[in-house]
C-alpha cells in the first residue's frame, strides 16, 4: 500500500529542539527516504485557538515562526506540502459528522487532554472546542488518508482515539478510512527531551526551551547553566547519570564522531557516562561538549533561517499554495465519507426512484 503521512504543530510559539528531536528531525528524514507517497505537514492554527481563545493574535503570529522553522530544518515544500489548518473547512465538517461517533466520557478519558486541563486550570470551564480537539485531530489525519503520523510520546492517545473512530466509521459505513499508526522517535532519550531544568518536558510557560532560532550564545548560556546532579558538587565527586540532563541530551544528540571532534580524551559516551560517575569529571567540561554538538546541528539551522526571514511573503505563497493542495485531498476524503454516509441525496438516484415508486406504486 502506498504510504502518506500528516502530522502537525500547533502554532503557540517558536519551535525548540524537543520539537526537533521528537519530531521534527525524522520528518526530514521521512520526507527524504522517498518511501512516502505524499507528505502533509500541518500548521494546526485551528487546533490551537481551542486553548487559546481569548490569545488569536499570538497564533495568528506564530504560523510564520512555525513556518520558519519547518523550512530551516529542512522540510522541503517540493516534496512535502505545508499548509495552515483553517483554511480547510473540509476538516471542520468530518469533524462534525465524527463527533456521533465518540462518548464525552471516552473523551473525559483521554490521558493528554486530562493532562493539558489540569495545566490550563481548565477544570471549572473546559471550551468545548478544546474538549473535542481529539476528534478535530481525527478529522485531520484521515482527510489525507494518512497511513503514518510522525508524532511525540504525548500524541499517542490523539492516534488512539483517531483508530477508534475509524473503526467506527467503518462499520456503522462502510470501509472507507484508513487506520494510521504512529510513528515514534526511535531513540529513548529523544521521545521526551526534558527543559533545561531538569523538569520533564520542554515549554515555553516554564521558560526551560532551547530555541531552534536561538543565537549561538543564548544556546551557549542554556547549556552552562543547565540541570545536573545537584550532588556533584566538587569535580572529584562521583556524579549520577541519571536526571542529569547534559547526559540525556548527549543520548539524545552526541554520534560517535562527535568524540574525535570534539573530545578526543574519550573514546565513546559511554567511558564519558562512566568518567563522570566515578569521580574526576566536572560538568564544565561535559556542558562544553554538548554546546558543540549542539551547535554543529543548530548553526547551519539558524543560517537557513535568518536567510528564509528576508522572504516572508514567498513564505507565505509556500503556505498557500499548500493549502489548496491539502483542500482538493480533504475534499476528495469528504466526499467519499458523504458517499458512505449516504448524505449525498442529490446524486443519489437510487433513493430518488425508489421513494418515487413506493409513493406511486399504487396509482
Ligand atoms: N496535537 C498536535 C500538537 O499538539 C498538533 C496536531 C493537530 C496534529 N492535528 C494533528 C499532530 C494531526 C499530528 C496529526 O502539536
Amino acid at each position: 500500500m502506498e504510504k502518506t503521512i500528516l502530522t502537525g504543530d500547533r502554532p503557540t510559539g517558536k519551535l525548540h529542539l524537543g520539537h526537533y528531536v521528537g519530531s521534527l528531525k525524522r520528518r526530514v528524514e521521512l520526507q527524504n527516504s522517498g518511501e512516502y507517497k505524499d507528505i502533509f505537514i500541518m500548521i494546526a492554527d485551528a487546533q490551537a485557538l481551542t486553548d487559546n481563545s481569548e490569545n488569536p493574535e499570538k497564533v495568528r503570529q506564530n504560523i510564520i515562526e512555525v513556518a520558519l522553522d519547518y523550512l530551516s530544518v529542512g522540510l522541503d515544500p517540493e516534496k512535502s506540502t505545508l499548509f495552515i489548518q483553517s483554511q480547510i473547512p473540509e476538516l471542520c465538517e468530518l469533524a462534525f459528522y465524527y463527533m456521533n461517533l465518540v462518548t464525552v466520557s471516552r473523551l473525559q478519558r483521554n490521558p493528554t487532554v486530562k493532562s493539558e486541563i489540569q495545566m490550563r486550570n481548565f477544570e471549572a470551564s473546559i471550551p468545548v472546542g478544546f474538549f473535542t480537539y481529539p476528534i478535530s485531530q481525527a478529522s485531520d489525519i484521515t482527510a489525507f488518508k494518512a497511513t503514518t503520523v510522525p508524532v511525540g510520546e504525548d500524541q499517542l492517545p490523539m492516534l488512539e482515539q483517531t483508530k477508534e473512530i475509524v473503526r467506527k466509521f467503518n462499520s456503522v459505513y462502510e470501509e472507507t478510512l484508513i487506520e494510521p499508526e504512529i510513528l515514534l522517535p526511535e531513540n529513548q532519550a529523544c521521545l521526551r527531551l526534558p527543559g533545561t531544568d531538569g523538569k520533564a518536558k520542554m515549554s515555553k510557560s516554564l521558560n526551560n526551551c532551547i530555541y531552534l532560532s536561538d543565537s549561538a550564545e543564548d544556546v551557549r548560556k542554556k547549556v552552562m547553566s543547565m540541570y545536573t546532579d545537584p550532588d556533584h558538587l566538587q569535580v572529584s565527586d562521583p556524579g549520577k547519570i541519571e536526571g542529569n540532563t547534559v547526559f540525556t541530551y548527549l543520548d539524545a544528540f552526541c554520534k560517535p564522531e562527535h568524540f574525535e571532534k570534539y573530545l578526543p580524551d574519550y573514546p565513546n559516551l559511554a567511558e564519558l557516562k562512566a568518567h563522570y560517575q566515578r569521580g574526576g569529571l566536572g560538568d564544565v567540561k561535559v556542558k562544553r561538549f554538548l554546546n558543540a554538538i549542539l551547535e554543529e546541528e543548530l548553526a547551519p539551522i539558524r543560517e537557513r533561517r535568518q536567510e528564509l526571514e528576508t522572504k516572508i511573503p514567498e513564505i507565505y505563497d509556500i503556505l498557500k499554495k499548500g493549502s489548496e493542495k491539502a483542500k482538493a485531498v480533504a475534499a476528495n476524503t469528504l466526499n467519499d465519507v458523504k458517499n458512505a454516509m449516504k448524505i449525498n441525496y442529490f446524486d443519489d438516484m437510487e433513493l430518488i426512484k425508489e421513494q418515487s415508486e413506493r409513493y406511486n406504486s399504487g396509482k
